[in-house]
């Protein structure tokens, strides 16, 4: 049971515990409702401090013995755990006590998934395992053994000793408890080996439920990959005898680093040809390494307290994300990532719940796994090596491991390898994981006898409890282009360090066209007015392959603006630039399908409240639908060549190359369809062999008002398979009309196949609903009423995931007063709810504001 009055954490109150552990032995004796589990903890004082208070984290725990060095004691008992009297000496404590993982919905702790026992403990889940010090600061070795009756019983670190109904595992590195992990099930292995650089042989495993053998093998490949590239980029290599991943049908989240027993959400792990498609795989791929890289950062140097939780967070996107870059297509990523960041970070960061990418204060630290700690926090890193080189980036990370392996940190100690390499101060660019807010960068130009003059200015918003912001360190790389197109200045990263700075070019023949901000080398909202030709210019010329993009995406949407605004017709400028690119057939296919992307209507409403204008969910719709349907006409004559360059002979490979060729494939279907209103799409629908393929006609047929009979096939051909059955169902709420979005969701969740109790399902029919712009604001309300009754269903089940999407209402400030009253009447609504969690009540107040 939770307290009445949430406590606030704060950062500033941080101490050291009284005591260190120098080893925890547990034992599981497994049943579903009452699992016992008797811990063995040697502890000694702390000689960091003197306070010798004694407090163990417990939760729903039923103790059923204490005892210090073998005597029996009566400790005190609170909701959040106990407190006894202890030596001030080394001591052993032990504790048996028992939990219910049959009862436990919440999948925090150790919860039961289709029979499967499976643990998630970040950040403090352990604590409902038994009572410890449940903070990433205390460190221990940990022994365990399991006693069960399930086949595969599993825990971290190194296989010790096993038989019939037992297992006993031992990791010897120390570990905070978060990163604690069990499972015991009817499980399958796939299973290989690799070899480290110094030539040990490592056992590779990844466990599944039969029936999923199959859809095994491609993550496998990607472990192999990554252990090789962490080796290879960082130095890092592995340091156990066994690396274990399993797939849980029922996960909060996308996936859990425990050390040496990596656990997955299915959906995150689980793919082959036939039932996931490319970008399923490259997510995958991206999560398997994201997991396998924090073995180093985030497990053998861990943090020292939540509120650090970007140093292993964001530190390990940007490690995934240069793992990715290496093995695919490094603009093709950079451009994914900043329409992600923008699509999620953005509006987080520019609304009620923006925080720093460090936060100083918090309720439910669940609550803080955001795309502000993880992808912020990557670009804060991505800035950061821009700044120093890569040279001094990669001595920068040596030295950290040297220094801190073993150790729980904090971003001061991040920073300071910094310092301590290259002699620079980060006392300012320390402000990006202080100051919340998108600063937005504005950009004046001025030519004046061969001299090229271009002023930069930063401005950070005010956000929840930081009215005023300081100027940060904004590297700004820049490169110029002249007339003709040829780059007359190479890329150079100019330093922004004060609210207001110029920096110069000399020695130009003509005016050149400033090409700013390439490779997005900062988090931020760019205000450059450039006109229509001089975006067109760049779309046409730019070496900056992600600046070209970008040309592009602000051509549309300076397009999509005027037509929203002063009803415009769609600009031809725009179209025949898009048009040039997606004829030069030298352009990576995968690029060429970006190119023809459109900023997200959540982005548009965005830039129109920030221009000070209310949006109108509907209009943002219609200019959409209008532009993709004039894009479809002027672009008709290309549509088959495309297509045919999108063929492919050669057997299914999830690879960027056969990826990116399907993805312009399925861009131009989708722009064929509304010509040919579905006929070539249901063609292609009767002969797709993979579910890329499948997916994209089927998206094609019911965007055209057609797939009734496809529909219905895909379920039956799927029945059997959850994850596909997942699709099946976010693809029709994700495809409704704006006045149908809400009905199609609520029609859903009354299907027999809809388990609101697995994250998963509830995500794709709520999560697609909210994601669906103009039909999760559509003016009757009908969207924010659903939402808000399953979200009461669900919370007292699922507190985290419930949380987690109530980010649905986030940016509700920005639309029209109707509209707000009636999102503002379901905030109260599921606020008055008794017993709301904790998780839900802190995000539910943040974004009432
Ligand atoms: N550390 C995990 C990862 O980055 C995510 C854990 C999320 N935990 C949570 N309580 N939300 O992959
Ligand atoms: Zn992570």
């Amino acid at each position: 049971m939770r307290d009445a009055a949430p406590k606030t954490i704060h950062l500033k109150d941080y101490t050291p515990f009284g005591y260190l552990v120098d080893e925890v032995r547990l034992t599981f004796d497994l049943a579903p409702d009452a699992t016992r589990v008797t811990s063995r903890i040697a502890f000694r004082p702390n000689p960091e401090t003197t306070d010798r208070r004694f407090f163990l984290h417990g939760e729903e725990l039923r103790l059923l013995r204490a005892a210090i060095d073998g005597a029996e004691i009566a400790p005190e008992i609170t909701d959040e755990g106990l407190i006894c009297a202890v030596p001030d000496a080394p001591f052993v404590w032990e504790a048996e006590v028992e939990i219910a993982p049959a009862a436990n919905t919440a999948l925090e702790g150790l919860y039961l998934s289709n029979g499967m026992y499976c643990t998630q403990c970040e950040a403090e889940g352990f604590r409902k395992i038994t009572y410890y010090p449940d903070r990433p600061d205390v460190m221990s070795t940990f022994t365990v053994r399991i006693n069960g009756t399930h086949p595969v019983l599993l825990s971290n670190g190194n296989p010790v000793d096993s038989g019939e109904g037992f297992a006993e595992w031992h990791d010897p590195w120390p570990k905070p408890a978060y990163l604690f992990a069990l499972v015991a099930g009817d499980l399958l292995a796939h299973s290989d080996t690799f070899t480290t650089v110094s030539g040990r042989v490592v056992d590779l495993n990844l466990w599944v439920r039969p029936g999923d053998e199959g859809k095994c093998a491609f993550g496998m490949e990607a472990l192999k990959k990554s252990m090789r590239w962490d080796e290879e980029v960082y130095g890092r290599e592995y340091d156990l005898d066994v690396f274990n991943i399993v797939a849980v049908d029922d996960f909060n989240m996308g996936a859990m680093e425990n050390k040496g027993l990596n656990i997955f959400n299915s959906a995150a792990v689980l793919a082959s040809p036939e039932t996931s498609t490319d970008d399923n795989f490259e997510r995958i791929e991206a999560i398997i390494a994201h997991e396998y890289f924090h073995n180093w950062t985030g497990n053998r140097i861990t943090c020292r307290d939540w509120f650090q939780l970007c140093l292993k967070e964001g530190l390990t996107v940007f490690r995934d994300a240069q793992f990715t870059s290496d093995l695919r297509s490094a603009p093709v990523k950079r451009i994914r990532d900043v329409i992600d960041l923008r699509a999620r970070q953005f509006p987080e960061d520019q609304g009620p719940l923006s925080h720093p990418v460090r936060p100083e204060s918090f309720q439910e630290i669940n609550n803080f796994y955001t795309a502000t700690v993880y992808e912020k926090g990557a670009e804060v890193i991505g800035m950061l090596k821009r700044l120093v080189g890569d040279a001094a980036y990669a001595e920068a990370l040596d030295l950290y491991f040297a220094r801190h392996d073993g150790q729980a940190c904090t971003i001061e100690d991040w920073l300071k390898v910094f310092e301590d390499v290259t002699g620079r101060d980060l006392s300012q660019f320390k402000r990006w994981y202080s100051q919340a807010g998108t600063p937005r960068l504005t950009v004046e130009e001025a030519w004046q006898d061969g001299t090229f003059t271009l002023t930069l200015s930063q401005e950070t918003p005010a956000t929840p409890g930081q009215p005023d912001k300081l100027p940060q360190v904004i590297p700004v790389a820049v490169g110029l282009l002249n007339p003709n197109g040829d780059e007359v200045r190479a890329t150079e990263v100019l330093e922004l360090t004060q609210a207001r700075q110029s920096f110069s070019f000399d020695g130009l023949a003509a005016r050149p066209v400033a090409s700013v901000l390439r490779d997005f080398s900062a988090p931020v909202v760019l205000d450059h007015d450039l006109s229509p030709e001089q975006r067109a210019f760049l779309l046409a010329h730019d070496t900056d392959p992600f600046n070209r993009w970008e040309a592009g995406r602000a051509l549309a949407g300076q397009c999509l603006l005027d037509m929203i605004t002063e009803d415009a017709a769609p600009d031809t400028a725009y179209l025949d630039g898009l048009t040039a690119v997606l004829r030069d057939d030298g352009l990576d296919p995968a690029y060429r399908a970006l190119m023809l992307g459109l900023p997200s209507q959540s982005e548009l409403a965005a830039t129109l409240h920030q221009r000070g204008l209310i949006p109108d969910p509907q209009a943002i719709w219609e200019a959409t639908e209008t532009l993709r349907q004039t894009t479809a006409q002027h672009m008709q004559d290309l549509l088959p060549r495309l297509r045919a360059e999108a063929q492919i002979e050669a057997p299914f490979r999830p690879d960027a190359d056969q990826a990116g060729k399907r993805a312009l494939g399925s861009a131009a279907l989708a722009l064929l369809s509304r010509l040919d209103s579905g006929t070539q799409a249901a063609a292609d629908y009767a002969c797709a062999d993979n579910m890329t393929l499948q997916l994209s006609a089927l998206s094609c047929l019911l965007k055209a008002g057609k797939g009734e009979v496809e529909l219905a096939a895909f379920y039956d051909q799927w029945r059997g398979d959850r994850l596909v059955i997942d699709k099946w169902f976010g693809l029709q709420v994700a495809l409704a009309a704006p006045e149908q979005a809400a009905e199609t969701a609520r029609r859903l969740s009354a299907h027999a196949e809809f388990n609101w109790r697995n994250p998963n399902r509830f995500r794709a029919v709520f999560g697609a609903l909210a994601m669906h712009h103009a039909g999760f604001h559509h003016a009757s309300g009908a969207a924010y009423q659903l939402l808000a009754d399953w979200l009461i269903r669900l919370d007292p089940v699922n507190p985290q995931t419930t949380a987690r999407m109530c980010s649905a209402y986030q940016t509700w400030r920005r639309y029209d007063n109707d509209r707000q009253l009636l999102i503002g009447a379901q905030l109260d609504r599921i606020l008055a709810q008794p017993n709301l969690s904790r998780d839900t009540t802190e995000m539910l107040t943040r974004i009432r504001g």
